[in-house]
């Protein structure tokens, strides 16, 4: 069975047609991520706009790509929620107007359990081992951080989430704080391996006894060091980096491999675009090695928005009779 994916919800244009809910036929991606670098921030209207641009093209080149035709593929599967309204608007009104003029399913998908999705699916060839359910997921990408408990493809429990600010958002805040640029996450990782001394620390929000998270305050206490700080001789950036990176990413795997051990999971999967972090993927494998539990990431390309991740997760929501002509 082959579904065509489509992903709208922020600043990509993605389109991409999978096999089964797990083969990569094709997986295309068009950002306008350049266009709003200069603001620091992903601005809404640019936003879609730029999804309007791409979205005939990208599609285009996915179906070519993938070796099929428009009559092969069985069902689209289309990012509905959440995201940027104008943007998502794009893809579910070209995802619509496909399955209306094929006569083929239209399948709504979460953006966030498709994150998680993401460690599911694999190219071609690819024969690498896939993660076992039940498992822990831990989605952290620029607008969410949560954590779930997934029972199978449709039993997705919510354990804890952001109270505040999401991890990549916080990252790409202190980017702009720090003048590193945006997106932040990918400079701040870079910078902090340049650490000259340990003695900088920014504890972490705990939250005792909850799986939520909150990482405001520690963006905060970075721009009062930052304000306080910048013009003393010894003021280095990348301690700066290296010690917010490691307040948000302990916490993060702290309360990861908590999860697991409360639920009895020995997998935890991991996705979204600060899932890309090297630090976070150190300290994970550090403290999943202590307890026997196996972690997985998708590959880089997959951690970020894109629609294979969407096709593959949209398979099992059509099979499972959820989401379908819902829109
Ligand atoms: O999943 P994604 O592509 O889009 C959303 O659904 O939000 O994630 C983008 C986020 C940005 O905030 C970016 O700064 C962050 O992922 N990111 C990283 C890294 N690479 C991307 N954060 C930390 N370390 C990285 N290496
Ligand atoms: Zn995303």
């Amino acid at each position: 069975m082959n579904i065509l994916g489509i992903e709208t919800s922020c600043d990509e244009t993605a389109a991409a047609v999978v096999k089964n809910g797990h083969t990569i036929l094709s997986n295309i991606v068009a950002s306008s991520l350049k266009d709003h670098a200069k603001y620091g921030g992903v601005i809404p209207e640019i936003a879609s706009r730029k999804q309007l641009e791409f979205i005939h093209s990208v599609i285009d080149e996915a179906i070519m790509c993938s070796g099929q035709t428009l009559k092969n593929i069985d069902g689209i599967a289309v990012t509905t929620a959440p995201g940027l309204l104008g943007s998502l608007l794009v893809g579910i009104s070209y995802a619509k107007a496909i399955s209306f003029a094929l006569d083929k399913p239209l399948i709504e998908v979460d953006h966030i359990k498709a994150h998680l999705y993401a460690n599911f699916i694999r190219p071609k060839n690819d024969t690498a081992k896939l993660p076992l359910l039940p498992a822990i997921g831990l989605v952290v990408s620029g607008g969410h951080s949560s954590l779930y408990h997934i029972k199978d493809f449709t039993r997705f429990k919510l354990l804890g989430q952001t109270r505040d600010d999401a991890a990549g958002e916080a990252f790409d805040k202190v980017a702009r704080i720090l003048d590193l640029g945006y997106p932040g996450g990918p400079a701040i990782d870079r910078l902090a391996k340049e650490r000259s001394n340990h003695r900088l620390t920014f504890p972490p929000s705990r939250l005792t006894g909850s799986f939520d998270f909150s990482f405001s305050g520690t963006k905060t206490a970075v721009l009062y060091h930052h304000r306080q700080h910048q013009h003393d001789p010894d003021y280095n950036q990348a301690n700066i980096a290296d010690a917010f990176q490691q307040s948000v990413i302990s916490i993060l795997a702290e309360k990861s491999i908590d999860a697991c051990m409360q639920n009895r999971c020995s997998t935890l999967v991991v996705g979204g675009g600060v899932a890309a972090n090297s630090a976070l993927r150190q300290k994970l494998k550090e403290l999943a090695a202590r307890q026997h539990i196996n972690v997985y990431y998708p590959p880089i390309k997959l951690c970020m928005d894109n629609a294979a991740m969407i096709a593959g997760y949209g398979y099992h929501c059509y099979n499972d009779k959820e989401g379908i002509n819902g829109i």
